[in-house]
C-alpha cells in the first residue's frame, strides 16, 4: 500500500517507515522536521516537509501520491508540558489532526492509523490494563489523545473511516542494525539517560522516587521495543477494509520493569555503571503501568520479538554507542 507517514521522521514514524520497507509497502513522509530528524528517513523514501494544518499541501500529497491509508506519529509527547502550555498540546496534538482528517476524508482516503497512549488510562484501577478499562486522563497529553480517539470514533459511523488506534506503553529501543534509534531533544526518557549517565555524558541519573508502593520502591512500567511496536501498525492493514471498522489495541509486553531494574540492565548490557541517587516524585507519575496486550496478540497475531529489558536496552545502546550526538553528524 501507498502510506502516508505523518510525523515518520520522529522516534516511532521513522522506525515504522522501514518496517513498512521492509514489509513491502511505500512509506511516503509528511514531517515539519520541528521534533523529527531528515536523517532517521532513507533518501530513496519521498519526504514533505509540511504542517498538517496545511490542508491544500496535504491534499495535494494524498492525490500526487496515490495515498491509501495514512499512519499519525505527529504528537507533542512531554506529559509537564501539557501541563504547562496545554493550549501548544490541543492545537498540535488535536487541532492539527483534525484538519488531516478533514482533508483525508474529503479526498476519500479513509484509512487511519492512530498512536495513541497509555497516559489515555490515567492511573488504572487495577493491573495489568485492558482496552476495555476506563480512560481518564490526568494531564493535557493524555486528554488529546483521548480526544482524537473520541473524534475518530463520531469519524467511522458518520464518514465510514476505518481506524485502528494504538495505546503504547513505554517505546524504547532502536533499530537492530543501530542505524535509527532515540534522539529527542530535551531527552526525558529512563533508557536513554541511564545509557547517556553510565557513557559519562550527562550528570548522574535522578531516580525519580522510592516510595512507591512496589517491590523495589521505584515506579513499574512496560517498555516495548520500537520495532515490535511498528509491526502491529502493519499488521493491522488487513483488518481496516471494511468501512466504519473501529480498533483499539494496548501495545506492550505485559512485563513491568522499576526504574532500578532498568538501571541494572544498562549497567549489565554496557558494562559501566550507572550513576544514580534518589530524588524526589516527578509530578503526575503513576506508580505502575503495563498492558495486557493479550488482543493485539489474538487479533493480529502480533508477536514481542523483544519481551526483556535487557534486549530492549542493548539495541538502544547499539545506537548510542555508534552515534554518541544522535542525528547530528
Ligand atoms: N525516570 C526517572 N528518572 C529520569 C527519567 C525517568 O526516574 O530521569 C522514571 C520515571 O519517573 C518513570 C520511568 O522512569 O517512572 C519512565 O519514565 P519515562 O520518562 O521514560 O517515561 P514515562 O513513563 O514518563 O512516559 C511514557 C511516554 C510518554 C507517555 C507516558 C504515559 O514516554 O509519552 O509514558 O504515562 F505519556
Amino acid at each position: 500500500m501507498n502510506v502516508l507517514v505523518v510525523g515518520g521522521a520522529g522516534y516511532i514514524g521513522s522506525h515504522c517507515v522501514r518496517q513498512l520497507t521492509a514489509a513491502g509497502h511505500r512509506p511516503v513522509v509528511a514531517d515539519n522536521l520541528v521534533f523529527g530528524h531528515r536523517a532517521a528517513v532513507a533518501e530513496d523514501v519521498p519526504f514533505y516537509s509540511v504542517n498538517l494544518g496545511n490542508e491544500s499541501e496535504i491534499g495535494k500529497i494524498l492525490r500526487k501520491e496515490k495515498i491509501e491509508l495514512v499512519m499519525h506519529f505527529a504528537a507533542y509527547a512531554y506529559v509537564g508540558e501539557s501541563v504547562t502550555d496545554p493550549l501548544k498540546y490541543y492545537f498540535n496534538n488535536v487541532a492539527a489532526p483534525l484538519h488531516l482528517l478533514r482533508c483525508m476524508i474529503g479526498s476519500g482516503v479513509k484509512k487511519f492509523v492512530f498512536s495513541s497512549s497509555c497516559a489515555t488510562y490515567g492511573i488504572p484501577a487495577t493491573m495489568p490494563i485492558t482496552e476495555a478499562d476506563p480512560q481518564s486522563p490526568i494531564n493535557p497529553y493524555g486528554q488529546t489523545k483521548l480526544d482524537v480517539e473520541n473524534a475518530l470514533k463520531a469519524f467511522a459511523v458518520a464518514y465510514g473511516l476505518s481506524f485502528a488506534a494504538f495505546r503504547y506503553f513505554n517505546a524504547a529501543g532502536a533499530a537492530e542494525d543501530g542505524g535509527i534509534g532515540e534522539d529527542h531533544t530535551p531527552e526525558t526518557h529512563l533508557i536513554p539517560l541511564a545509557i547517556d549517565a553510565a557513557a559519562g555524558r550527562r550528570p548522574p541519573l535522578q531516580v525519580f522516587g522510592n516510595d512507591y508502593p512496589t517491590p523495589d520502591g521505584t515506579c513499574l512500567r512496560d517498555y516495548v521495543h520500537v520495532d515490535d511496536l511498528s509491526r502491529a501498525h502493519i499488521a493491522v492493514f488487513e483488518k481496516l477494509t471494511t468501512p466504519g471498522t473501529q480498533l483499539f489495541y494496548n501495545l506492550g509486553t505485559g512485563t513491568p520493569t522499576s526504574v532500578l531494574e532498568v538501571i541494572r540492565a544498562v549497567e549489565k548490557i554496557t558494562g559501566k555503571p550507572v550513576p544514580h541517587a534518589f530524588a524526589p516524585r516527578r509530578a503526575g507519575d503513576p506508580p505502575a503501568l503495563y498492558a495486557d496486550s493479550s488482543k493485539a496478540q489474538r487479533e493480529l497475531g502480533w508477536t514481542i520479538q523483544f519481551p526483556d529489558i535487557e534486549s530492549i536496552v542493548a539495541t538502544a545502546w547499539k545506537w548510542h554507542e555508534s552515534r554518541p550526538g544522535g542525528f547530528k553528524p
